[in-house]
């Protein structure tokens, strides 16, 4: 119990009531009377409750003509980023690569990829992004570099100090061929076929976890251990604001000294119909989720932290990246040792877990897994799509995308926007012939590349429905723009009185209500149609949101949402919805139609 004089009021008992915001658990005052001033509430840093928003930089905006989106593209555009209510970017690589994977080959990570600009336009992007506010996040790719970069063609020439830089191992004699050798493991690549590849200058075979053209580091040397941290101070010198981490499951591998002195074959799956090139013909138990990686990742924090002790400034972050099962992805968070990880891995339930199948159970019980695995002081994010993934709307339904982008703003800690979902993109079509991406063609064929390309959800950003969505003043673009730019873009959206973007900015301007930003959360499903979400915080309105996510009409009762005093007022409402910003909500009982979503305000019930 607190002394009452701690506001100059005395008879009114306050009370240290733990609150749960962000996943962090602070003690409040809270307050009886009207007289008092709000609850005192820990100060949050810039990160905790951002909306982060992924850039792809070959698709967002071309500014000379060639078809490809750049760095001047990005600086063009900052202030859509201030107009949507987006605190941070951050950018997939921008570094000199040959393009494989589209920049998740990386030739050289101290320099700008031509393509995209010169050091001098990164630079300048950083000085105008901070000067309006906003953070800059690059994307850090420890995992592999090109096989054009010097490291590897250092390696392959076991030069001093680089022997050991990759993964090299012998093969073995193939008994049917003389001729043949055999690789050392049946490593699958994600990419498909053999995750071995020969290398006939150094007589050895490579792994690569992804394509071919990405060797993957050896992280058991110290000397690729120091490099990566160079490569990440190098770029916090020029005033990043820290790092997206990229594919960290794959970062380490079996070490043959644990195996008798070889590479040990990766259990088989027996799933059938997997032939041995196939990804899923094994089960990945040495190549995948390695706990040594987790050590790497804990001294990547030391680093940032020490960084940020010696510097000062702002806090550098470390998103992880990693698809994982729920206990592998919070070891990125830290351990029951006390060892700290990443700011954030990220959450990819929302594409993972949840599609237009799932029912609003089905959505209650994904979402309270990750706040409930989360370690004491995890702070959650959301994200629902990205550049390896179809497009929100396509995943789900259009009549969702501004329930879900609401789901992503509401619930506590980070909302994460893919490039696009602001305005609702879907998927672009992309033939066979204009397929670039590495893994469809790897892995597909003109019958079955679909299923595994991620180009549809790279096509160009709609600006605006002149020619080429105006993504490039040029004469063509390097992924078509989708055939819906005319219906789907940017200027209609700002112009339109009722839109998704203008969904999206109602809801980002809301979480700077203290309710979603430090408010606990309570949540349900009403039904197998809706689900509710309500925020509240001491002395704040309440927030509720209702989302139809079924394919249904579903009548729900607004008295089985908890923390929810009637009367309320509509704060934001989905595209289709009948209601609007400002409509009162009187009756127990509430009509939605399907993928309706509504943010209601209520007056505060505590
Ligand atoms: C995500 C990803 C992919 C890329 C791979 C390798 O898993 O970023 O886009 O192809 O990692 O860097
Ligand atoms: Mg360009
Ligand atoms: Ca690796």
């Amino acid at each position: 119990m607190k002394s009452a004089k701690l506001f100059g009021v005395t008879a009114i008992v306050m009370v240290g009531l733990a609150l749960i915001a962000g996943g962090v658990t602070w003690a409040v005052l809270a307050t009886r009377g009207s007289t008092l001033p709000p609850p005192e509430l820990k100060p949050l840093d810039w990160w905790e409750h951002c909306v982060l928003y992924q850039i792809y930089p070959r698709s967002f905006k071309d500014s000379d003509g060639d078809g490809i989106g750049d760095l001047q593209g990005i600086i063009q555009e900052l202030e859509h980023f201030v107009e949507a209510g987006v605190d941070a970017i951050w950018m997939s690589p921008i570094f000199t690569s040959p393009m494989v994977d589209f920049g998740y080959d990386i030739s050289d990570f101290y320099n700008i990829h031509d393509e995209y600009g010169t050091m001098e336009d990164f630079e300048q992007l950083l000085e105008k992004a901070h000067s309006l506010g906003l953070k800059v996040l690059l994307d850090f790719v420890p995992n592999h570099a090109s096989t054009e970069s010097q490291y590897f063609k250092d390696s392959v020439q076991r030069k001093a100090g680089f022997e050991d830089y990759f993964m090299w191992a012998d093969g073995f004699p193939d008994p049917n061929n003389a001729s043949n050798t055999l690789p050392p493991s049946n490593w699958v690549s994600q990419f498909g076929g053999s995750a071995w590849e020969w290398n006939s200058e150094r007589q050895q075979f490579y792994l690569h976890q992804f394509a071919v053209e990405q060797a993957d580091f050896n992280f058991r040397n110290p000397d690729v251990q120091k490099e990566m941290i160079n490569i990440m101070k190098f770029w916090l010198d020029k005033g990043a604001d820290g790092f997206r981490v990229d594919a960290l499951p794959y970062l380490m591998e079996a070490d043959p000294a644990d195996h008798g002195g070889r590479y040990p074959d990766d259990p088989l799956s027996g799933i059938s119909h997997f032939q041995p090139h196939q990804l899923g013909y094994t089960i990945p138990l040495y190549t995948k989720d390695l706990i040594e990686l987790y050590d790497v990742v804990y001294e990547w924090r030391e680093f940032a932290d020490r960084y940020l002790e010696e510097r000062g400034g702002d806090t550098r972050v470390l998103f992880s990246e990693a698809y994982a099962n729920v206990t592998m992805t919070m070891l990125y968070y830290g351990n029951e040792q006390g060892e700290t990880g990443a700011h954030l891995p990220f959450n990819f339930d929302f594409i993972t877990d949840l599609s237009a199948e799932s029912n609003a159970r089905d959505f209650v019980y994904i979402i309270l897994r990750w706040l409930t695995y989360m370690p004491y002081g995890g702070v959650a994010n959301w994200v629902f799509g990205n550049h390896d993934n179809n497009r929100m709307p396509t995943r789900f339904r259009d009549s969702m995308v501004d329930g879900l982008n609401s789901l992503n703003m509401l619930l506590p800690g980070v909302a994460v926007t893919y490039q696009g979902e602001e305005i609702g993109m879907r998927d672009g079509y992309v033939s066979w012939e204009d397929t670039v991406d590495v893994e469809a063609c790897n892995r597909g064929d003109p019958d079955t590349y679909h299923l595994y390309s991620r180009d549809p959800a790279r096509t160009p950003f709609h600006w605006d429905n002149s020619s080429h969505a105006g993504f490039t003043i040029g004469p063509s673009t390097w992924l078509p723009v989708a055939d819906d730019y005319t219906e789907i873009n940017l200027a209609k959206q700002m112009e339109d009185p009722i839109s998704h973007f203008k969904v999206y900015q109602e809801l980002s301007s809301l979480r700077k209500e203290k309710t979603l930003s430090h408010g606990a959360y309570d949540m349900r499903a009403l039904s197998d149609h809706t689900l509710y979400l309500t925020r509240y915080l001491s002395s704040h309105d309440t927030l509720v949101l209702v989302f139809n996510v079924g394919e249904i009409t579903d009548t729900i009762r607004l008295d089985r949402v908890a923390h929810l005093q009637l009367p309320a007022t509509v704060s934001v409402s989905s595209i289709h919805s009948s209601r609007r910003k400002g409509d009162q909500i009187t009756g127990e009982q509430l009509t939605l139609s399907p993928g309706e979503a509504l943010v209601l305000r209520a007056a505060p019930n505590s």
